[in-house]
């Protein structure tokens, strides 16, 4: 009975798979012509087209990095080894899934204006109708493309589509569909979705679309009338006044005044007041977040504080050193025995806030493809503290009066070391400032 139930349950599943293909199974089910170009939304939708075109998902296939990444890395890494061809496949599932549902894999090259250049369009978003299956992700998303444009507002008149209100463009499952990611071992490499549903935020219901969508009065099209409308910025890792204060910082010392053979220690608070979900998500192997703090002493001397050791497993990645890593990069680049680069390229003994990414070897890696275990997750959750303490003994050199602490912390969305070797445009790794806090001393003889 029991066995005639589940069979009959995957006989559902299969038929509805076979209809409303999703996911990998959506490879070359469709072709362009059935979606329209985002020019033609332009001609009613001209505010929202303007927007989404500074967006990054309007430059998920051509922006540099991707192109990158995808061309030299992904895509000869599928010609060596096959078992990751439907990797690379599957990464226009998200960066262009129009390419991928009309099976046009490998597309052309950006510099070819091919329509996978359409990246996320808003045909893309506007003709998904649900997902298959429990958790959302890896372009799990079921596409209906045709007159019917789905959206967030029940009954809605337009000249040129008909509309329907779909509860799901509302709800965070809508964005995990491409915002989580399991790679083919099995590992989460991209979990902005999951870390959502676990913190604070999706306890209170409020979603992505709240902070990366957020609503304004206008019209959402030339003809309609006014009223709230979802705002298409998708401002994120790409916008310094988004990671600008995501963390608030505070230091203070264990004593104001000091004798000159004495010992500080500071102690500093971050408190994430922020993000949705962790800092930093997404594209976490590229990421780095860091800590440098610095004294200077009455005379402009100035000291480099390494952070206190709290003795975690895995905290040597947390750590700034020299070491190198990212040696699997030789496999798709036909270098033997490539020694990789510079781990962290920011100021030993400075912390940092990520979760490492190891490949086969144990290595870091930035080929989320091909990780085989995650290290510690040192990031920062949503609505989280933590406390980092520096202690200082007073150097032999210092000299007495005041003494100001200035604690920085930084975010670089590729590590600055793989972004030069790779030829990556410096916009990349440049660090941009999340926060600062100073706090002071006063030392006597
Ligand atoms: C000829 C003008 C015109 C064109 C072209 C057009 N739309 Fe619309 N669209 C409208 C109007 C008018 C509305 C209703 C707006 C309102 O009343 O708030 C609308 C509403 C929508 C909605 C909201 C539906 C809802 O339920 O909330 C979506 C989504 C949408 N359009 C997507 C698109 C997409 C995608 C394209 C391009 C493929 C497109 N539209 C092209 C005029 C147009
Ligand atoms: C069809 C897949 C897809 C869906 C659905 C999707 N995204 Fe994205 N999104 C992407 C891709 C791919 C990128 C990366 C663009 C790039 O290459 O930098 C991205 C980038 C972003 C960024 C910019 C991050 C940065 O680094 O600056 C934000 C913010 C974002 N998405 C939020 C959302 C939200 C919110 C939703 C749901 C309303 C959503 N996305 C739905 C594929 C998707
Ligand atoms: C990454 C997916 C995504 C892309 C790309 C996208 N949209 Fe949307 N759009 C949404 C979501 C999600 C909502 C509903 C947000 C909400 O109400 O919380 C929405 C809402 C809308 C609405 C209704 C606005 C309102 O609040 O009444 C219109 C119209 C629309 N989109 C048109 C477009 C057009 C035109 C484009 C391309 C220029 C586009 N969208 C690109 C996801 C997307
Ligand atoms: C409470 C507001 C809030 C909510 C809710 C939220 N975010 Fe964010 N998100 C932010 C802020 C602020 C940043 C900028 C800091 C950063 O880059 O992490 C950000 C960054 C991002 C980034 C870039 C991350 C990185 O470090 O590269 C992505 C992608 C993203 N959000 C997607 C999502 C998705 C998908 C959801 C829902 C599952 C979501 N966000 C929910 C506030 C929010
Ligand atoms: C399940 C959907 C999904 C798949 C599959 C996927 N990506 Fe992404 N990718 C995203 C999203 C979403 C982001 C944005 C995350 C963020 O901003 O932190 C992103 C970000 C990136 C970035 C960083 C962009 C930037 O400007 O910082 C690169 C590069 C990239 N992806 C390349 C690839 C390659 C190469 C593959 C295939 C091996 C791939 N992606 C597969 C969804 C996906």
């Amino acid at each position: 009975m029991y066995l005639r139930l589940i069979l009959f349950a995957a006989c559902i599943v299969a038929v509805n798979a076979q209809s409303l293909p999703s996911g990998e199974h959506a490879l070359g089910t469709k072709s362009y012509d059935q979606y329209e170009k985002p020019e033609v939304c332009q001609s009613c939708h001209l505010d929202i087209y303007m927007q989404w075109t500074q967006s990054m998902m309007s430059q998920a296939y051509t922006h540099h990095w991707d192109e990158i990444e995808y061309f030299n890395l992904a895509v000869p890494h599928g010609e060596i080894d096959p078992a990751y061809k439907p990797v690379s496949d599957g990464c226009n599932g998200c960066h262009t899934p129009l390419a991928f549902m009309a099976g046009d894999v490998t597309p052309p090259r950006p510099s070819e204006g091919s329509r996978a250049n359409e990246s996320v369009s808003c045909e893309v978003c506007h003709t998904i109708s649900g997902y298959a299956g429990g958790d959302a992700y890896n372009f799990n998303y079921i596409s209906e493309p045709g007159r019917t444009k789905y959206g967030p507002k029940p009954g809605l008149v337009s000249p040129h589509h008909t509309t329907e209100e779909n509860d799901f463009m509302k709800q965070a499952q809508y964005c995990g569909t491409c915002h989580n990611e399991m790679n083919p071992y099995g590992i989460w490499v991209k979990s902005t979705q999951l870390e959502w549903a676990e913190g604070p935020y999706a306890e209170q219901k409020v979603p992505c679309q709240q902070c990366h969508m957020p609503k304004a009065m206008g019209r959402s099209a030339k003809m309609a009338d006014e009223g709230m409308v979802a705002q298409h910025l998708f401002h994120g890792a790409h916008d310094p006044g988004k990671v600008a204060s995501v963390i608030e910082i505070r230091m203070h010392p264990d004593a104001r005044e000091v004798e000159i053979d004495e010992t500080v220690t500071l102690n500093v608070q971050l408190f994430n007041a922020k993000t949705g979900h962790k800092f930093p998500s997404g594209s976490v192997e590229d990421r780095i977040v860091w800590l440098d703090v610095r004294a200077t002493d009455s005379e402009g001397k100035s000291y480099h504080l390494p952070v206190d050791p709290k003795g975690f497993e895995g905290e040597e990645y947390t750590i700034a050193n020299s070491d190198l890593a990212y040696s699997d990069m030789g496999i798709p680049l036909g270098l033997k025995d490539f020694p990789g680069v510079a781990r962290d390229a920011v100021p030993s003994g400075d912390r940092i806030f990520r979760m490492p990414y190891f490949d086969d070897k144990g290595v870091m890696t930035i080929m989320q493809w091909h990780t085989r275990s995650l290290g510690v997750d040192y990031r920062i959750g949503p609505r989280e503290t933590k406390i980092e303490t520096y202690t200082f003994p007073l150097p032999e050199d210092i000299s007495p009066g005041k003494v100001t602490f200035e604690a920085n912390m930084y975010y670089s969305r590729l590590v600055a070391s793989v972004a030069e070797y790779l030829e990556v445009p410096a916009e990349e790794s440049e660090p941009m400032l999340v926060n600062s806090a100073t706090t002071s001393i006063e030392i006597y003889e």
